[in-house]
Parts: C-alpha cells; sequence; structure tokens
C-alpha cells in the first residue's frame, strides 16, 4: 500500500440538484469503503473539486472510472502525491456544497477553487496545497495528520 493523495477539478455538466449530490455520495461512501479510499468533494459554482486519499493503484483506478462519469466534464487532475497521512480519516467521503454552507471558515475554499479554476496560487500556495492544509488544521474532521 502506497499512500497517495489525488486531487482533480471538473465542471458540471448541468445544473445538479441536492438529489444529484445525494446519490453521488452514496455510491461514493459505499464503494470508497471497500476500497479503502478516504476524502472529500467539494463544490462550488458549478465545479467540483475532489480529494481522494488511499492506495496509488486504487486511487488512478478510481480516478478513471469517476472522470467517464456523464454527471461532469473537462476534468484534470491538478495534484498527486505520496502522503505519510490522510488528511480525511474520518470519511469514505464527505460532500461540501459551498454554496451551502453558512460558516465563513469555508470562505477560502471558494477562493481555492477560484484559483484552481484560473490556474492561480491562493495565498501564495497551489490550490491543492492550500487545500490540504487547512483540513490538516481542523479539528472537526480528526485529521490523522
Ligand atoms: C463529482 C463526482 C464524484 C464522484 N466520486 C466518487 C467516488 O469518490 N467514489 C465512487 O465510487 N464513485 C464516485 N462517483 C461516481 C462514479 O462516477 C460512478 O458513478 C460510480 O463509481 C459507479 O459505481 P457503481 O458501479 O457501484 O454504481 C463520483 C461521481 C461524480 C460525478
Amino acid at each position: 500500500m502506497s499512500l497517495h493523495q489525488l486531487i482533480y477539478l471538473s465542471k458540471a455538466s448541468r445544473a445538479l440538484t441536492s438529489v444529484d449530490f445525494l446519490e453521488i455520495l452514496e455510491v461514493a461512501k459505499r464503494n470508497n469503503a471497500s476500497l479503502g479510499v478516504t476524502g472529500s468533494l467539494f463544490y462550488n459554482g458549478g465545479w467540483f473539486l475532489q480529494v481522494l486519499e488511499g492506495d496509488v493503484t486504487v486511487i488512478n483506478s478510481l480516478y478513471r472510472r469517476i472522470e467517464q462519469d456523464e454527471r461532469h466534464q473537462q476534468s484534470q487532475v491538478i495534484f498527486l502525491e505520496p502522503a505519510s497521512c490522510r488528511v480525511f480519516s474520518r470519511w469514505t467521503m464527505n460532500m461540501i456544497n459551498l454554496e451551502k454552507e453558512r460558516d465563513s471558515k469555508y470562505d477560502i475554499l471558494v477562493d481555492v477553487i477560484k484559483a484552481a479554476t484560473r490556474g492561480g496560487l491562493v495565498e501564495g500556495l497551489s490550490p491543492a496545497v492550500k487545500l490540504l492544509k487547512v483540513f490538516s488544521s481542523d479539528h472537526l474532521f480528526h485529521s490523522a495528520c
């Protein structure tokens, strides 16, 4: 097992409903649990950003399956690196719809997604690194990092 983190960005192919989000999350939780994959899925302004953590072979093949999904398009991997620990150890998959979040602590994640779509930086860091940094220090997530 070679623990890696893969982060990709994609664009929703249509206006997705809360039922669509629930369906994605339910299937993701079920499959990821049996694959030993953890992570989180973020959504804002028609864009997805997803973190997949697990064995490199497993997350690569899972990503190849996910990228074929017709509910999103223009998928691109922005980060694939070895990791010493799981940032999202608590979740086989978790969904954060930033359009629905009231908590201002998530504002930075809107900036992360916007920077990722522009290919820019957030506070001097790549969007993927910033995202992992935010959650590494978030006790709610019981990060093992
Ligand atoms: C944005 C997005 C994220 C997804 N994330 C996952 C995931 O983490 N794990 C997963 O198994 N499927 C995920 N899916 C669903 C897969 O594309 C695919 O529908 C599913 O894996 C098929 O599983 P099944 O053969 O058990 O029905 C995601 C789909 C979308 C659109």
